[in-house]
């Protein structure tokens, strides 16, 4: 069923690599509530995903960026702009990785190129898109940004390493240029706090099945899939949510509120013999 919450507008869709991607999701239901879409990832990931794939089931024209490269992004503003006819509604920052993280370095043997690394990819690219649409005036008033986040930013997850830094950061810059944003041109920006959920980027964390199983017990709704965060995000797009800005928003069946569960006690008191000496 389609609201047309999202009928005459257009967005900027960054992130979506396969159909498992957060941003495919977002994509296919943006496009199913009346948006006209760009999507954006890197070359080498529009060559090896299925993008192209999303880009005929969307109506949508592929533009490639690395989202670290402020020329790349301001040519890929500037192309959309121009496809569209006019300025931009709506943007999503679905982008993440690190190399720490990839190469199994731990946080407390961090490689610090890899650690730039991952702010510049994971956060400042934010900050990035946020400074070129700010200064090519690129997005309609009442205009909507968001980017996903996780709650490692606010509480320490064992395995998650440096992309904690990354999520803080990351928030830390939608609040700051939200009051710009909001302030000058009345356009929102917000962070959406996402459940794991099994994507290319979250199976790279460290024991990510037990993590899933955790947050899924502790949830009093479950977690929220990728669908889940899709209709969240189109709800942040549309003209529904035009007083919401600056906000980390949770996503997460309730696991962020939570301390612990039946469901999740459970499990722990069946293994408790076994693992008393675990560390
Ligand atoms: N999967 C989870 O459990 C989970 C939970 C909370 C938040 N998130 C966040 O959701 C977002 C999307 O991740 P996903 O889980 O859909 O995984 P994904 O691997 O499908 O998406 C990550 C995307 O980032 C893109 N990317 C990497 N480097 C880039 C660069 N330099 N320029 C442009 N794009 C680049 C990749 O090509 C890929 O499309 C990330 O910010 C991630 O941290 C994921």
């Amino acid at each position: 069923m389609s609201y047309n919450l999202l009928k005459g507008k257009k967005g900027i869709v960054f992130g979506a690599l396969n159909e498992s991607s957060i941003a495919w999701h977002v994509a296919e239901l943006a496009h199913k509530e009346g948006a006209q879409l760009v999507l954006s990832n890197t070359a080498v990931a529009m060559r090896m995903g299925s993008v192209q794939e999303l880009a005929k089931k969307t109506d949508a024209v592929l533009i490639p960026a690395d989202a670290t490269n402020v020329n790349d992004l301001n040519e890929l503003f500037k192309k959309a702009t121009e496809h569209f006819g006019g300025k931009i509604d709506f943007v999503l920052h679905s982008i993440g990785m690190s190399p720490n993280v990839r190469k199994g370095q731990t946080y407390d043997d961090l490689n610090y190129d890899y650690l730039m690394k991952t702010l510049d990819i994971s956060a400042i690219s934010f900050h990035k898109m946020l400074q070129v649409a700010w200064k090519q005036d690129a997005i309609n008033e009442w205009g909507s940004i968001v980017a996903l986040s996780y709650i490692a930013a606010q509480r320490t997850l064992y395995g998650y390493n440096d992309m904690a830094d990354a999520k803080a950061l990351l928030e830390s810059i939608a609040r700051s240029f939200g009051y710009i944003f909001g302030r000058e041109r009345r356009v929102r920006i917000n962070t959406i706090s996402q459940s794991p959920t099994l994507t290319t980027a979250g199976s790279g964390v460290m024991g990510f099945e037990g993590l899933m199983d955790f947050t899924e017990r502790m949830s009093p709704l479950g977690n929220a899939d990728a669908e889940e965060c899709a209709g969240l995000c189109v709800s942040l797009f549309s003209d529904l949510t035009r007083k919401i800005t600056m906000q980390n928003i949770y996503n997460d069946g309730g696991f962020s509120s939570m301390g612990m569960s039946q469901r999740a006690m459970a499990v722990y008191n069946k293994n408790l013999d076994e693992c008393r000496d675990c560390q």
